[in-house]
């Protein structure tokens, strides 16, 4: 997929990884809407992409994932000033273990809601011009992380909706793929979660387990993520691929085919 020209919309765009998914996207010529529930950062980081990329390629929404309604008008303003959407990265998430009802409803329900609503505009029996939706989970999509059940859940239904609906999209020609990342630890606000007695909620005390796992895991950049990002974005061979990034580069994640499956349920 060329880039060039294409609308793309970067939930959580404002800071740290989306900040870099929607970097690339104007480097390789597209126009970003960048939403965001921080209006500040928002803004600030609308100005800083104006400086560099020119006036009229970029916008930011106040947009709220949670919330139906600024959602859909935030894409809606998309659709106005872009004329329609062809890339959607749904990657707003937190951690927030002290109050699970929100992490559920940014990191799960907020991306189901993205993508949905971003389906609508984009798949061709409506009208849309297909394209791609990278939704972002993370290696706690994979397997445990012991101190966040909650957004370890969160992510593993990130996951399985998007290679479901990446399904249904295939077979029904909607004319857009969905892909998933599961990023390591990453270098950005989002650590800060891990020693908030707040965030941790009733896992703070078991903080140890956070330190030794970011030892041995280390810290990615967000340079490193992008890279995934934007082979994701370009390969129109991938739907319902989920890549994960490490220390030693990104990889396709290789899950149990539907035979392996039935194996294991007739056993
Ligand atoms: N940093 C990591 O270690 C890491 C690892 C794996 C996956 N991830 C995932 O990457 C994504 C981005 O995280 P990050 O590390 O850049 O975090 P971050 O905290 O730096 O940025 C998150 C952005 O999302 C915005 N946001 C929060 N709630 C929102 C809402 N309700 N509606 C709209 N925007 C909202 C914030 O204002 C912020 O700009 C998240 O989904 C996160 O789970 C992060």
């Amino acid at each position: 997929m060329a880039l060039n020209g294409k609308v793309a919309v970067v939930t959580g765009g404002g800071q740290g990884l989306g900040k870099g998914f929607a970097e690339c996207l104007l480097q390789n010529g597209a126009k970003v809407s960048l939403f965001d529930v921080d209006e500040k950062t928002g803004e600030t980081t609308k100005a800083t992409f104006e400086k560099e990329f020119g006036t009229d390629r970029v916008v930011f929404c106040a947009c709220d994932v949670t919330l139906e309604e600024q959602f859909k008008d935030a894409l809606q303003k998309t659709v106005e000033k872009f004329g329609g959407i062809d890339i959607v990265c749904n990657n707003a998430g937190i951690i927030n273990e002290g109050n699970w009802e929100k992490t559920v409803a940014i990191n799960l329900n907020g991306v189901i809601r993205g993508t949905y609503l971003a389906l609508n505009h984009m798949k061709k029996e409506n009208g849309g011009r297909g394209g791609v939706i990278i939704n972002i989970a993370s290696l706690a999509g994979l397997g445990p992380f012991p101190t966040c059940p909650v957004y370890t859940a969160t992510k593993h239904g990130v996951v399985g909706f998007s290679r479901a609906i990446a399904m249904a999209s295939a077979a029904a020609g909607y004319g857009v793929r969905i892909n998933i990342i599961c990023p390591n630890f990453v270098r950005t606000a989002m650590l800060g979660a891990l020693t908030s007695e707040e965030q941790c909620g009733q896992f703070f005390q078991l903080q140890e387990i956070n330190h030794k796992l970011l030892d041995s895991y280390g810290v990615l950049e967000v340079s490193d993520v992008v890279k995934a990002f934007e082979s994701l974005v370009l390969d129109e061979s991938q739907n319902g691929a989920a890549v994960s990034v490490g220390a030693e580069g990104f990889d396709y994640v290789k899950f149990p085919t539907a035979e392996d499956l039935k194996k294991k349920s007739n056993m």
